[in-house]
């Protein structure tokens, strides 16, 4: 790798609905950021279709890339090196960017490293925020996973609890269809909520006080969906916004308390939360207020770096390619692949 060059990497991710390319210099500068989304195609199903998705990505890939370039105003030749995203996702959207990324790192001869999109949602906040690094406690929270982790150092994490059924985003989005409200429901449930009552319907708060940092929420979906059920078999009426209103802040009280024990319980000073549902503008309100009362500060990624780009993984890229963990050409896509597996 030449001098100059070797500070500048290729971001690719296709794990999930969106198919987007970035460079980005020395892991802080996004010098360009392409973001192709999927959702129109989806929308109509309520949720991703993962055959649907891979025959986009493989469309939408190549010309993401060759505008991330254009944009960027380099060619090429001047990428140092290609990241990747290699897990967890859909397979077939996973194989789609790596196939790629591969191609590229062997044409141009260029180092290859495989990354875990999960953590690359938490190094989205250190593209904006130059001030944050670790020690840290990370909430990691999406459509497809909702993971609460320790990191005492960059690139080593704890992983202090998880979701022991649906992600958070899963559940708004299962809830946003239950009650018509179209997809992706996360969006528009915190819309909603704005206008609505958070104490109008008490609903359970799992595992709140249950001494560990996992999280539940299949028991909260099957009680929102069976009072909409009474609701509507006898005739009663209710306000969607309050339903959505009092839904949102079930799921976020829980994570409010979980997070900030951990924050506590580590002692950091910093607080982390990425990922799609940490654009929920509940839970940031909520999370800035308790942690401020301990003197803990909060960040979050942007909306457009929260949601899944390309950006992040060329971020975190850079900080593996500069401890020499880089990938060969052999590297696989895992569709299940925990926060700091090797
Ligand atoms: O990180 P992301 O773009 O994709 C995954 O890796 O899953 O997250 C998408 C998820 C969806 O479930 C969406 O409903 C949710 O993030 N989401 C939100 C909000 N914006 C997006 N959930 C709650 N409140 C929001 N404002
Ligand atoms: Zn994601």
């Amino acid at each position: 790798m030449t001098e100059g060059k070797s500070e500048l990497v290729l971001g690719i991710e296709t794990s999930c609905d969106e198919t987007s390319a970035s460079v980005v210099r020395e892991g802080r500068e996004i010098l360009s950021l392409v973001i192709s989304s999927q959702t129109d195609l989806h929308s109509r199903y309520g949720g991703v279709v993962p055959e649907l998705a891979s025959r986009a990505h493989l469309e939408a890939l190549m010309p993401a890339v060759e505008e991330s370039l254009r944009e960027a105003g380099v060619g090429l030749r001047d990428i140092g090196a290609v990241a990747v995203t290699r897990g967890p996702g859909l397979i077939g959207s996973l194989l789609v960017g790596l196939t790629a990324a591969k191609a590229l790192s062997f044409a141009l001869d260029i180092p290859l490293v495989g990354v875990n999109h999960l953590e690359a949602h938490i190094y989205a906040v250190f593209l904006e925020h130059p001030e944050v690094g670790p020690p840290l406690v990370a909430f990691v929270v999406s459509g497809g996973h909702t993971v609460l982790a320790y990191m005492p150092r960059h690139l080593e994490y704890e992983v202090l609890g998880e979701t022991l059924d649906d992600a958070a985003g899963e559940a708004y989005d299962k809830v946003a269809r239950l009650l018509d409200l179209g997809y992706p429901g996360g969006p528009i449930i915190d819309r909603l909520a704005r206008q609505g009552d958070p104490e109008a319907v008490r609903f359970p708060r799992a595992l709140m006080h249950d001494g560990t940092y996992n999280f539940s929420l299949s028991g909260l979906k099957t009680a929102v969906s069976n009072y909409v059920r009474q609701a509507r078999a006898s005739n009663r009426a209710f306000r969607v916004e309050d339903l959505a209103a009092s839904f949102q802040a079930a799921v976020v009280e829980v994570q409010v308390e979980k997070i900030a024990r951990a924050a506590l319980e580590k002692g950091v000073g910093q607080v982390v939360i990425a990922g799609g549902v940490a654009a929920n503008s509940y839970l940031r309100e909520k999370l800035k207020e308790r942690l401020d009362r301990h003197g803990i500060s909060l960040f979050y990624p942007s909306i457009k770096l929260c949601l899944d780009n390309a950006a992040m993984v060329a971020a975190l890229g850079y900080y593996l390619l500069r401890e020499g963990k880089t990938s060969d050409l052999g590297l696989e896509a895992t569709a299940v692949l925990p926060i700091g597996s090797p």
